[in-house]
């Protein structure tokens, strides 16, 4: 499925949007996603540390699990925006790539100015997915 230039804007500009949700006193680095599912919703994402750092949960995977928490299991692409245009993280792209290795990855700064597209295969070669684990 591809994705129109209006709709690839539209998952920019709400990422940017709810950047400002972004609960991140320690590391003051705001990071919002807005993930499209195959049936066209727009799930929001921010990141949410906490002071048991550790505890911290990054934009994307809020984004999926509140997808995945009311029945979305299939996703079209995730925009990620942050300050600088940085690029998700290792955790986040595993989580990611659990649902779909097609899905594609919109990495945007604070201006909604795009650095990059690829998809969730193309950020994490050789992912282990669920086709790795044995049925039981
Ligand atoms: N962060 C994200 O939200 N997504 C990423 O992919 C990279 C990192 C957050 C986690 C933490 O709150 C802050 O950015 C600095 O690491």
């Amino acid at each position: 499925m591809t994705l129109s230039d209006e709709m690839l804007q539209q998952l920019v500009e709400t990422a940017v949007e709810v950047r400002r949700w972004a609960y991140a006193p320690y590391s003051n680095y705001l990071v919002g996603a807005a993930l499209l599912t195959t049936s066209g919703k727009i799930y929001e994402g921010v990141n949410v540390e906490n002071a048991v750092f550790s505890n911290t949960i990054c934009a994307e995977r809020t984004a999926v699990v509140k997808a995945v928490s009311e029945g979305e299991r299939s996703f079209q692409a995730i925009a990620v925006v942050t300050k600088n245009g940085g690029t998700p993280c290792g955790s986040c792209r595993q989580m990611l790539a659990e649902f779909g290795l097609d899905t594609l990855v919109i990495i945007a700064d604070e201006s909604g100015k795009i650095h990059r597209q690829a998809a969730v295969s193309e950020l994490l070669p050789g992912a282990f997915t669920p086709r790795d684990l044995p049925r039981a």
